[in-house]
């Protein structure tokens, strides 16, 4: 995606012996395997450790990350993807392909996380052995179980990777007949991030994506406008100044930029993007950049 930062996020990873199970079944198996657990519980860096591994037996793996909330491939808001190959695709962790969700909230876009969680692994699905998919910690209660069911039904992955600190997600494992499921402890190296520390995160990811030296003002006409997955005419009042945009093609987003001034036919954005060619879908959600 245009202009999207690098982020450099190598730390050190304690694998955890009872991982290595794992690899050999994701080794035999391969197929789409959907990592599991409550936030915090060391999900991203599993899935990191994993790919490092795949990679070295020259197995290609695709990392979908879907927790819009922390997201750590893409931007916060969107649902990303990434094919890796070699050391340097791991080393160049940027997203290849993305999906605007425009939440940071999964429970609030149940049908669009599940819509676009399936489009990016149909799309990664023939070129690569196995597919990661990292999700958001959305685990509790009736909407996490709707959430993580709803995922696992739509895309019917091979493996389940669940990874529990008690019995957390026994609630939902126990409806998913059928996919065998993978149980690991959360690392005891898994550290509790603050509300203001994934606040913090958030920002300096938008921070970086839509640096003032980077950013160009475009004005956009004859494109159709979504929310909620859905078109829709917009009212100049509809979405505040700062309202963070996904700029499609169809249902690919190349970018995101941030509104400027909207009526029910024209946008106003800045966006790091060279060139609006190719934009035919302006994508609202309900994140203010600006707050
Ligand atoms: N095995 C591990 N080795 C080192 N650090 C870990 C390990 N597991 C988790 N952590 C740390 O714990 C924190 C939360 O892990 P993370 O993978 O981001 O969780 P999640 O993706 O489930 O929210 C991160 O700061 C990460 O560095
Ligand atoms: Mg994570």
């Amino acid at each position: 995606m245009t202009g999207q930062p690098r982020f450099s996020r190598r730390f050190e990873i304690f694998p955890e012996p009872e991982w290595e199970g794992l690899i050999d079944a994701l080794i035999i198996h391969k197929g789409t395997a959907f990592l599991i657990g409550a936030t915090d519980s060391g999900k991203s860096t599993l899935s990191q450790y994993l790919i490092e591994r795949l990679i070295s037996k020259n197995i290609i793996t695709a990392l979908i990350d879907s927790d819009i909330g922390q997201s750590s491939l893409g931007l916060p808001g969107t649902i990303s993807a990434k094919i890796l190959k070699t050391e340097k695709d791991i080393e160049d962790f940027i997203a290849e392909k993305f999906f605007f969700i425009g939440s940071l909230n999964p429970a609030q876009k149940i049908s669009l996380m599940i819509e676009g969680t399936k489009k990016m692994i149909r799309m990664v699905r023939p070129v690569s052995e196995i597919i990661l998919v990292d999700t958001t910690g959305l685990i509790q209660g009736e909407i996490g179980k709707v959430l993580k069911i709803g995922k696992v039904k739509a895309v019917k992955p091979d493996h389940i990777i669940a990874v529990q600190r008690h019995d957390e997600l026994e609630h939902i494992l126990t409806l998913l007949e059928d996919v065998p499921i993978y149980r690991v402890n959360v690392s005891r190296m898994a550290r509790e991030r603050s509300r203001e520390a994934r606040m913090r995160y958030r920002r300096d990811r938008f921070h970086e994506y839509f640096d003032e030296e980077k950013v160009h003002e475009f004005l956009l006409d004859d494109v159709d406008f979504f929310h909620n997955g859905k078109p829709f005419r917009p009212m100049r009042t509809d979405f505040q100044e700062g309202t963070l945009i996904g700029l499609n093609h169809q249902e690919e987003t190349l970018a995101l930029g941030i509104l400027l001034e909207l009526d029910s036919h024209s946008v106003a954005f800045k966006s790091p993007l060279k060139s609006v060619k190719g934009i035919n879908r302006v994508v609202f959600g309900d994140i203010n950049v600006n707050e």
